[in-house]
């Protein structure tokens, strides 16, 4: 959950969408709240990318909440990514997340380009993207939102995790979370069944 604001929109889609997950029987959900958690920015030391080890995670030597975040990641077979869209983009904050998941779950691969990362894993995972913006409506989402392409990509480039559906709550100042609630709730329910 990638808001700075726990209890607003992206927070009540993204338990919308665990509701839905749940409700396709026995799911078990751990739910992180990044703006809640201690996690530093990427020192750009490399040591993931280097890790030449053949598990699925690379070692990351930041001491912080990661270490008991890498775990949860690493043992999931889907995510929901929830980030309001801020200057067009994911929020600060949801970028340091994605960051720290880059090269740790990834190793440097052969394609598209050579050294683009590629995930340490074979588990093929799903994952589901809400995103939300105040102004911009739906009909002019793809002018403005680069969040959505973002996660997708790293959720497939280090993941291995395909999307499997997502939603884009556009002009919540003016429209409110309300009419986007059941699309969130189906999102969940798609991704565990
Ligand atoms: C720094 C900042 C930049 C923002 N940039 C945009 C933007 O580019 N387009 C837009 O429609 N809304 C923008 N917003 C509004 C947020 O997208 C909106 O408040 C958010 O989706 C609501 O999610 P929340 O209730 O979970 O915080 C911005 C908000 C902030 C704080």
């Amino acid at each position: 959950m990638g808001s700075y604001r726990p209890g607003q929109t992206i927070d009540t889609l993204v338990d919308r969408a665990i509701e839905g997950a749940r409700s396709s029987g026995s799911v078990e959900v751990d739910k992180v709240v990044l703006v809640e958690r201690d996690i530093a920015y990427c020192k750009n030391c490399m040591a993931c990318r280097r890790d030449g080890q053949a598990q699925p995670r690379a070692r990351c030597v930041i001491a912080d909440d990661m270490q008991e975040i890498y775990p949860l990641i690493e043992a999931a077979d889907g995510y929901i990514f929830g980030t309001p869209v801020n200057m067009g983009h994911v929020t600060a904050v949801m970028k340091t997340f994605l960051e720290r998941i880059c090269w740790v779950f990834a190793r440097p691969g052969s394609w598209p380009l050579p050294g683009c990362p590629q995930p340490r894993t074979p588990k093929q995972r799903k994952a589901v993207i809400i995103a939300s913006s105040g102004l911009i409506a739906p009909l002019l989402r793809r002018f403005c939102d680069e969040a959505t392409p973002l996660i997708k990509r790293t959720a497939l480039d280090s993941l291995n995790a395909r999307l499997v559906g997502r939603l884009y709550a556009g002009a919540v100042e003016k429209r409110g979370v309300e009419p986007y609630l059941s699309k969130a709730y189906a999102l969940g329910k798609k991704l565990a069944s």
